[in-house]
């Protein structure tokens, strides 16, 4: 809820050393454990455990977000001055980055997300994505560009599948672009994307590319939804995945954008989007409505949802194996509409750390990933945050797309 987090000041242009970072690391474990208010304060993913003191020795870095430039070409409403208020680095990024490498995760699961501000005007972009890229080779490389600005470098990526690149669009009209976004572009963006898409698909495989939507009150009008999908037709990227996301400052959605975000959802999967899904920001606040509107027939009035729902048998019965065996996958069984009215019957758990999970302690049974190739149950993923990039992993184990729920299941 309250953007990001800020370890520490540079107040003129100089070189951050690591043992820095690391004291200002401590000074925030501090606060959060001595109930002294600091960014961190109210965030839903702090965890209670007995956590070490960060030192030399066993700092390690396991996600680099850089996000060093607030210089950007876009004012959207949703956004504040912590991200477009046009400052550039007072420090060297890419001798950050490089000060930072020694202390890189020994595990495979290294991540960049490259973001601002604007990445692609950062200054000696290009080379500081490339460089860094190449050297860190991070399992997972996301690139948060408005795409108003073509990077090759970005192309370059996306063809040798080490770039996930997310672009918000927010809007299905050139006015409604200019309301949210705050600057005209909407047409040099798709085509901006259309390029990437067109020197970068590989048939067959999902797209790298995912379009991103952040609901707003405004934008989320029947008008603006199919003029967007019409113009995601126009331009060929029904092949892209679809992000469904909600303004992070709202807590709540309300009753109508909750049904027209799910019209949105159906409406992308009936224009032939292969994936759809909510992020970790709109899911929760869907999942807290889905409830209600169940209860109160509401999605039975609709008739979009309706036939949607009777067309994929949503409310019948069906054995699932849930994706997840962590927090998050326990927890589906108490705020899940679906398996706690019985219409979907867990019949195992598989996670990566299928090892770690299984404990005498452990009350489900929790598999290895690729046990899902010897049934043929549905698949439910549990995580919002990481919907991608597990369902990429589900598709790379050789399994049919059609056995993973739609996130309707949220
Ligand atoms: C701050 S932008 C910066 C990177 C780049 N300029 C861009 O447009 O993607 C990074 C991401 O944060 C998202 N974002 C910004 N404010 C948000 C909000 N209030 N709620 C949800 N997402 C938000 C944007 O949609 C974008 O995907």
């Amino acid at each position: 809820m309250k953007g990001d987090v800020k370890i520490l000041n540079v107040d003129k242009f100089e070189d951050i050393d690591v043992d820095r970072i690391i004291q200002s690391k401590n000074d925030l474990l501090n606060k959060i454990n001595n109930g002294i208010e600091n960014d961190c304060t109210g965030c839903p993913y702090l965890v209670k455990r007995d956590w070490d003191e960060i030192n030399q020795k066993n700092f390690e870095v396991k996600h680099i977000s850089v996000e060093s430039t607030s210089v950007c070409s876009m004012k959207c409403t949703y956004c504040s001055e912590m991200y477009y208020g046009g400052l550039k680095p007072n420090y060297d990024t890419n001798k950050v980055l490089q000060n930072l490498k020694k202390y890189k995760t020994k595990g495979s699961d290294f991540e960049f997300s490259w973001g601002g501000g604007e990445p692609t005007l950062l200054e000696d972009f290009e080379n500081i994505f490339k460089n860094n890229t190449n050297e860190y080779k991070p399992q997972k490389n996301f690139v948060y560009s408005n795409a108003l600005k073509y990077s090759d470098q970005i192309e370059k990526f996306l063809k040798e599948n080490k770039v996930l690149l997310i672009t918000s669009i927010d809007a299905g009209t050139p006015g409604m672009f200019k309301q949210i976004r705050g600057v005209k572009g909407i047409y040099k963006v798709l085509k901006n994307l259309k390029k990437y898409f067109d020197n970068s698909y590989r048939p067959g495989k999902l797209s790298n590319i995912i379009i991103k939507y952040i609901v707003t009150e405004q934008n989320i009008t029947t008008e603006e939804i199919d003029s967007f999908i019409e113009l995601i037709k126009e331009y060929k990227l029904e092949k892209c995945s679809f992000q469904i996301s909600a303004d992070f400052k709202n807590e709540n959605l309300n009753k109508s954008q909750t049904i027209n975000m799910i019209e949105f959802f159906i409406k992308l999967k009936n224009a032939g989007v292969n994936l759809v899904y909510f992020d970790y920001h709109s899911a929760p606040k869907i999942r807290k409505q889905v409830n209600t509107l169940f209860k109160i027939n509401e999605f039975t009035k609709n008739k979009l949802i309706n036939n949607y729902f009777e067309s994929n048998k949503i409310s019948s019965k069906k054995d699932i194996v849930v994706w997840g065996a962590g927090d998050t996958g326990r927890l589906i069984k108490s705020n899940n509409y679906f398996i706690k009215n019985k219409i979907l019957d867990i019949k195992y758990y598989v996670d990566r750390k299928y090892k770690e999970l299984n404990n005498s302690k452990s009350q489900i049974k929790i598999k290895p990933p690729p046990a899902l190739r010897n049934d043929n149950y549905s698949i439910l993923i549990a995580s919002s945050s990481y919907y991608e990039e597990i369902y990429s992993e589900i598709v790379n184990l050789g399994i049919k797309q059609d056995r993973i729920l739609d996130q309707i299941y949220c």
